[in-house]
This record gives structure tokens, C-alpha cells and sequence, in this order.
């Protein structure tokens, strides 16, 4: 069937190139371990639109700012489905806005509703500090604690080198990181922070990288559909950490049931509840069951940390490889916030630099290096290539190399106009949180939380390499890709706070 839009004819149309798959594997096997790299070299043999098949799935990669955009944007409709894998399917039961929805008005109001849940959570009224909204106040709360952490932590590294070798080895920032910005989007959907050390919170943030780890390795049971019937060792642990992961928010929920006060909204799975016991006000909510409302909790919890985390750790990686570039964010701190008060969101429009500079790590590490992957039903066309109907589709982010003239470079300063301010027609081209339709939900408070967190780690601190450590920025495959491990120093900027 041809798309019911376009009174095209496309049989003039050819099919996309691509590598020649190999029989029953198709072009896995030439994938290897480095998916994203190997795309990019596909895409200098090709073109920004090439065909291939996975096992027995058949996939078009789009690639590039212009070609995402204009399949996404100009054509979001017909590009907005998910493809019914079966790794989704074990993560979402059909109750998903993220995975298992085909594009139509369900989904659309589904995506509202998380929208509209997240949008009001972050912007409710402070519970008890001069924070603007309760995003403000748990964003900054957070941010100090991971401030202390590390001050903590360093403190007790220098303390042991003093009585080892004297030799400064430095502190791991990763597990501050970690659990303040996963305590943030707790505080958000379950109306609790939890303690740094607690077991059950450790237990969910380390499931939910293993589960990413799991389907960044990709599952024989997707591109093989006989692997369902005889699943691997890997499958059986995916299921058994979404299973474990699933038990956890389900608990949540169910003591939000039993608790649930309708005029004493605590967090967003409150707000989703009450969407329910109001249902009968709206025809347009049939659309959607109980569940499916309630459960787009999972869908934020899910996707709202692991992200920030691994931009965070990129930031401090670029921190500490460019002295000058924190030197001018300090500077950018000491002329904005000074030294008697906290930094909050109303400074991110003020300091243009380290805006440009959380823009060029996008940018630079492009560490999300694909889209979550895309469906399309009908025959249709993209630009001159014919697609046939079912295909997976590849969103492809790389560092968009041909629109930056000097891509390898790590220049904050590309970002800003003549004048110091930020170029908005330029950070629009970063790749990272998709586009169109199923644009990512939480780009804006993204955005906002990295600002915090940063502005507020180098406002109380100057951090630095530790003597001899090699810095490298290479990573590893993965959906959100991590830079290899490294330790900072830090030392306190103001003796007096
Ligand atoms: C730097 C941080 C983040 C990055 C780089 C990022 C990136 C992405 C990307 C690439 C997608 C897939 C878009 C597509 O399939 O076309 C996505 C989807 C999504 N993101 Fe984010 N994200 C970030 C933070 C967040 C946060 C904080 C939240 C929630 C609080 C969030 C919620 C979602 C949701 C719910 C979706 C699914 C949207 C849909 O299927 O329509 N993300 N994100």
C-alpha cells in the first residue's frame, strides 16, 4: 500500500544503496563492536541514506542534520512509529509511550499526558526553599550534594596519600554523579530522595545500566526471530533485570495507590493517579487504560538519568583536558553569581559560555549515537529513494562533520555570536535529543540540570588532571556512551561559602 498522502508515483523512484548483505546474517557481522563507527564509514561509501539488513531485519540509516530533519520534521508523520522488537516488547508490555506505541492519536495524547506530567512536576511550587519550582529546588539540593560528596571524597584521598606515598591519586567522580542526578528524577517521580548508600537505590541505578549495557550489545531474538523460542544467556538476563527493575517502580506505585490524597499531589505518579480518577471528565482518555497512564512514570524514571550522567562525566573529561575553557566558566561564575550565593536557573541565560560549552560536548562526544529506532508502515520516499514498507530506521547522530568546518576541535566558542551571545540557529544543529515527533521529552530539563550541576561544582571548585594520568576520548559502544574511566582533583576556589 502507498502512502495515503502522496499522489506520487513511486516506482520512479530507486532503491537506497547499501553493503551487500551476506546470506541469513545480512550485514551484522560487519557492524562489529563499533556500530556507530561503522555507520560513519558506510556513510562516506554511500551517502546520508543507505539500506541494510540485520539478521532478518531490514533497516534504512538516515544520517545527518539535514536528512534527520527533514525525514523527521517534514516527515514526521510517516516516520514516527516504533518497530515491535522483541527486546521493547519484554521492556514495555504494550504499556509504554516510549517503545511499543504505533503512531496514531493514542499515542499523541499518550505523549502529552508524559509531557504535561513532567512539565507540571518540574514547575509545581518549592516545598521549602527560595527555589523557584520544585525542579529548582531539587536540582540545586542535589547539586550541593554532590559538590560535598566530592569535597568529602577528595579529602580522604589526600589524607591517604599522605600516609602512603604523598602522591595525589585523585577521586573518581562517577559515583556522586550517579546518585545525585538519579536522586533528582526519584524526588521527581516518587516524591523521594534516597540515601547515596542505599542498598535498594544502588541495586536500581546499577539494573538500569546493565539493561542499557544489555541492548546496546543488541539481542539475537530482534534480528533472528527464531531466538525467541531459544533465548540466550543474555536474553533471559535482560528479562530478568526488567523484570527486577519493573518490581521497583511497580512498589512505588502501589504505595502511591494506597496513599493517594487528591488534594495533596506529591510527584508526578500522583499527578498520573489523579489523570485517572478524573477520567470520566474526558472522552479522549479512553484512549488509554489505567495502566498505560500510570505507567508513564517508567517511562521518565527510565530515561530521565542515565543520559545526564554520561554528559556529565563527558564535561568534567573536557574540564579537565581544557584548563582555559573552565578557566573562562569560572570567570563567566565570578561575574554572574559571585561568591555569597548558590548558582540557580536563572543564570543559564546570563552565562552564554557555559552554555556553548555544554552544546559543544553534545557536540563533540555525540555520545547518544543513535535515536531510539523508528518504524514506518507505507511505501513511501525520502528525497529521491524509494522505501519500501515495514523498515526499521536508523537516526544516525554523528558529529555532523561538514556543517562545523573544523569538527574535531573542541570549541565552546563556535556557539557564540560577535557580541558573547549564544547562537541559537547553530546549538538547534546539535544532534542529540532527535527531532520531531518523537523528539526526547526531557531536552529542556536536560539542559537546565547539566547547567546546575556544572555551575555548581566549578563554582566551589577548580578540578584538575591528576599528575601522569593520560586523558583519552575514546569510548565504547554503547546507547549512551560513557567515556573510559578516569580520576580528577579538585581544590576549593572560595576557603569560606
Ligand atoms: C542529556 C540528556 C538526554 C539526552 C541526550 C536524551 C536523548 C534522547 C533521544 C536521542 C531520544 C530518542 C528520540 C527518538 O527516538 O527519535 C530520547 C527520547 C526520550 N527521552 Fe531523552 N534524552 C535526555 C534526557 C532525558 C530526560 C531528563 C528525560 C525525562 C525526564 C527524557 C525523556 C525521554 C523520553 C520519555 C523519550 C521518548 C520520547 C518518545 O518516544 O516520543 N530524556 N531522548
Amino acid at each position: 500500500m502507498l502512502s495515503g498522502t502522496l499522489p506520487i508515483d513511486l516506482t520512479a523512484f530507486p532503491s537506497p544503496p547499501g553493503p551487500t548483505p551476506w546470506p541469513i546474517v545480512g550485514n551484522l557481522f560487519q557492524m562489529g563492536n563499533q556500530m556507530h563507527l561503522s555507520l560513519t564509514l558506510l556513510r562516506v561509501k554511500h551517502g546520508d541514506v543507505f539500506k541494510l539488513r540485520l539478521g532478518s531485519l531490514p533497516v534504512v540509516v538516515l544520517s545527518g542534520y539535514n536528512t534527520i530533519r527533514q525525514a523527521l520534521v517534514r516527515q514526521g508523520e510517516d516516520f514516527a512509529g516504533r518497530p515491535e522488537l522483541f527486546t521493547f516488547s519484554a521492556v514495555a508490555d504494550g504499556t509504554s509511550m516510549t517503545f511499543s506505541e504505533k503512531f496514531g492519536p493514542a499515542w499523541l495524547l499518550h505523549k502529552k499526558l508524559c509531557k504535561n506530567a513532567l512539565r507540571s512536576f518540574s514547575q509545581a511550587a518549592p516545598r521549602g526553599s527560595g527555589a523557584t519550582c520544585l525542579l529548582e529546588e531539587h536540582v540545586c539540593a542535589e547539586a550541593a550534594e554532590m559538590l560535598e560528596m566530592i569535597r568529602e571524597q577528595s579529602a580522604k584521598a589526600e589524607l591517604d596519600s599522605e600516609m602512603t606515598d604523598g602522591a595525589s591519586k585523585g577521586v573518581d567522580p562517577v559515583k556522586p554523579l550517579v546518585t545525585s542526578v538519579a536522586n533528582v528524577v526519584c524526588a521527581l517521580c516518587f516524591g523521594k530522595r534516597y540515601d547515596h548508600n542505599d542498598k535498594e537505590f544502588l541495586t536500581i541505578v546499577n539494573i538500569n545500566n546493565e539493561v542499557l549495557k544489555l541492548f546496546a550489545a543488541g539481542n539475537l531474538a530482534d534480528f533472528f526471530p527464531v531466538f525467541r523460542y531459544f533465548p540466550s544467556l543474555s536474553l533471559k538476563e535482560l528479562v530478568q533485570y526488567i523484570r527486577r527493575m519493573n518490581g521497583f517502580m511497580e512498589r512505588r506505585i502501589e504505595e502511591h495507590m494506597h496513599t493517594f490524597d487528591k488534594n495533596c499531589i506529591r510527584d508526578i505518579t500522583d499527578a498520573l493517579i489523579a489523570l485517572c480518577e478524573d477520567r470520566e471528565k474526558s472522552k479522549e482518555m479512553s484512549l488509554l487504560s489505567d495502566t498505560q497512564i500510570i505507567h508513564s512514570v517508567i517511562d521518565i524514571f527510565g530515561a530521565g538519568f542515565d543520559t545526564i550522567i554520561a554528559g556529565l562525566q563527558w564535561s568534567l573529561l573536557y574540564l579537565i583536558k581544557f584548563p582555559d575553557v573552565q578557566r573562562r566558566i569560572h570567570q563567566e561564575i565570578d561575574e554572574h553569581i559571585g561568591s555569597a550565593r548558590m548558582p540557580n536557573f536563572s543564570d543559564k541565560p546570563k552565562m552564554p559560555f557555559t552554555e556553548a560549552f555544554i552544546y559543544e560536548v553534545f557536540r563533540h562526544a555525540a555520545y547518544v549515537p543513535f535515536t531510539i529506532p523508528h518504524w514506518y508502515d507505507w511505501c513511501t520516499h525520502y528525497s529521491e529513494w524509494l522505501l519500501h514498507s515495514k523498515r526499521h530506521l536508523c537516526f544516525h547522530q554523528p558529529p555532523c562533520s561538514y556543517l562545523w568546518g573544523d569538527p574535531e576541535q573542541f570549541c565552546p566558542d563556535r556557539f557564540l555570536g560577535h557580541s558573547g551571545q549564544l547562537n541559537k540557529e547553530l546549538t538547534e544543529k546539535v544532534l542529540i535529543f532527535g527531532m520531531g515527533k518523537r523528539r526526547c521529552l526531557g531536552d529542556g530539563f536536560a539542559r537546565l540540570e547539566m547547567f546546575v550541576f556544572l555551575a555548581t561544582l566549578l563554582h566551589g571548585l577548580r578540578i584538575e588532571n591528576v599528575p601522569g594520568q593520560k586523558l583519552d576520548l575514546g569510548t565504547d559502544f554503547g546507547l549512551t556512551m560513557k567515556p573510559h574511566p578516569y580520576k580528577i582533583t579538585v581544590s576549593s576556589r572560595f576557603t569560606e561559602m
